[in-house]
C-alpha cells in the first residue's frame, strides 16, 4: 500500500505543481490559469490587428471584424444574433474572440479548423461583410501601406488572401486574458475570491460543469449535446455539429462556449436565448445535469462566473493607411 501511496501523492504533486510562465505553481484543478501571450512576430500582430479593424474589408466599407467582435466590449456585439450587411442577421450569436485561440476547432458548430481558417469566412459571408476574396484581396493590395507591411513581413509585396487571413490569426492570438481573480487563486492567492465565489466553485465543480467548461477557457475542450436530460427548444435553424459531421447523433451539438469574462459576452447560448448569466446557469443546471437550483445556488455559481474576467489586452486604435484613387469604393447597398 504504502509505495503506491507516495507514487499517487508524487504524481498529484508534480500535477499540481505544473510550471507556469512565472515560476509560480499552480493548484490542482480541472482549470488552469490563461498564460500572457508572449508575442514572437510583432509586425504580423500589428498588421493582423489592422486588417482586423479595416472596414474596407467589407462591401459596405463600415463593418470590420471589430464590429461584431468589438475589443472594447468582451470581444462580441452584445447581440441576441449578430448583424451584418445591409443589417441581415445571421442565425446565431457571435461568440468572443477573446481566448478564441484555446479551442479545439472555430465556430459553433467547429467547422474551420483554426483561427485561420475561420477568418475567411466571414469576409465574404453575405450576411457578415459581403465582400467577395479577390475584391477584398485587391483592395488590401492596392494600398501602398499595406503593400510595404507585407513585403517586410512576407519577403514579397504580394497580397493573398491566405497572408491576409494569416496576420489576422496571429494577431487574434495574442487576444488572451489572464490575470483574473480566479486565475490569482489558482496560482495559489486565497484572498483573491470570496468565500461566495469559492462556494459557487465548489458547486460548479462537484455538480460536474466541469465536465464540459474545463480547462483554461473554460470550454472549448469539446462539442457537446445542447439538452442532455431535457431537450432544449430553440428559434434558431442552426444545428449544431450534424452541419459538419452529418451525423445525426451531432444534432444540437456544440463547441462547449469558453466561460472566460462571461460577464461580458451577454445574451446567452448559440442563438442568444439568454439574457443574463442566472438564467443560462438555471438552464445549464436543468437540461445539462437535471437540477432545480434555488436562487442561492444560482447567485453563489453567477458570482463565481463574475471572477473569470481577466485583463483584456489595451488596444491602441490602429491607424490604417490610405486608399488610394484606384482603391475599390464601398458599395453599401449592393
Ligand atoms: C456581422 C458580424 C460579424 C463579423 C463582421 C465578423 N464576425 Fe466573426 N463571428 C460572427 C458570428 C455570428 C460567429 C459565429 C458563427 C457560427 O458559429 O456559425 C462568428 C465567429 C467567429 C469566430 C469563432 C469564435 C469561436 O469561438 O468559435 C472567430 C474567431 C471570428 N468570428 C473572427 C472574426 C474575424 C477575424 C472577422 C473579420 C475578418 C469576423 N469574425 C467578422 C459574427 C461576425
Ligand atoms: C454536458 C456538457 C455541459 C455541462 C455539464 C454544462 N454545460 Fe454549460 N454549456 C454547454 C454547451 C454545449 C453550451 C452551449 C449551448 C448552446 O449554445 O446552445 C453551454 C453554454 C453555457 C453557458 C453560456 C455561455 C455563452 O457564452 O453562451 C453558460 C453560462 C454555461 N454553459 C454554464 C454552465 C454551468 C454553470 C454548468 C453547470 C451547472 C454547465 N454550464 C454545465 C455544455 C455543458
Amino acid at each position: 500500500m504504502r509505495p503506491i501511496f507516495q507514487i499517487t501523492a508524487l504524481a498529484a504533486c508534480l500535477l499540481s505543481g505544473t510550471a507556469f510562465a512565472n515560476g509560480s505553481s499552480v493548484r490542482n484543478e480541472p482549470i488552469s490559469p490563461i498564460q500572457p501571450i508572449q508575442i514572437t512576430e510583432p509586425a504580423k500582430v500589428e498588421l493582423g490587428k489592422q486588417l482586423f479593424f479595416d472596414p474596407r474589408l467589407s462591401m459596405s466599407g463600415v463593418i470590420s471584424c471589430n464590429t461584431c467582435h468589438n475589443l472594447s466590449l468582451g470581444g462580441t456585439d452584445n447581440l441576441k444574433t449578430s448583424v451584418g450587411h445591409r443589417w441581415r442577421s445571421g442565425p446565431v450569436n457571435s461568440p468572443t474572440v477573446f481566448n478564441s485561440s484555446l479551442s479545439i476547432a472555430q465556430f459553433w458548430d467547429g467547422r474551420a479548423a483554426d483561427l485561420q481558417e475561420q477568418a475567411a469566412g466571414p469576409i465574404k459571408a453575405d450576411v457578415e461583410m459581403a465582400m467577395p476574396h479577390t475584391l477584398a484581396v485587391g483592395v488590401i493590395q492596392s494600398i501602398p501601406g499595406y503593400r510595404s507591411q507585407f513585403a517586410a513581413i512576407y519577403n514579397d509585396e504580394q497580397v493573398s488572401l491566405n497572408r491576409i487571413t494569416d496576420a489576422i490569426a496571429r494577431f487574434e492570438e495574442t487576444l488572451v486574458t489572464p490575470n483574473s481573480r480566479f486565475d490569482q487563486w489558482l496560482l495559489g492567492d486565497d484572498t483573491a475570491i470570496s468565500a461566495q465565489e469559492l462556494a459557487g466553485y465548489q458547486l460548479f465543480k462537484s455538480h460536474g460543469c466541469v465536465a464540459c467548461h474545463n480547462g483554461p477557457a473554460l470550454g472549448g475542450t469539446s462539442f457537446q449535446k445542447m439538452g442532455i436530460i431535457e431537450p432544449y427548444n430553440s428559434s434558431s435553424p442552426a444545428q449544431g455539429r450534424i452541419a459538419v459531421t452529418g451525423k445525426d447523433a451531432d444534432r444540437f451539438s456544440f463547441k462547449v462556449p469558453t466561460l472566460r469574462n462571461v460577464e461580458l459576452t451577454y445574451p446567452y447560448f448559440h442563438d442568444g436565448e439568454a439574457e443574463t448569466l442566472a438564467e443560462a446557469v438555471a438552464i445549464m443546471g436543468k437540461l445539462q445535469l437535471g437540477r432545480n437550483y434555488s436562487d442561492q445556488e444560482i447567485e453563489d455559481i453567477v458570482a463565481f462566473l463574475n471572477t473569470l474576467t481577466g485583463d483584456r489586452p489595451a488596444i491602441e486604435l490602429p491607424l490604417l493607411p490610405a486608399s488610394v484613387d484606384g482603391t475599390h469604393r464601398p458599395e453599401p447597398f449592393k
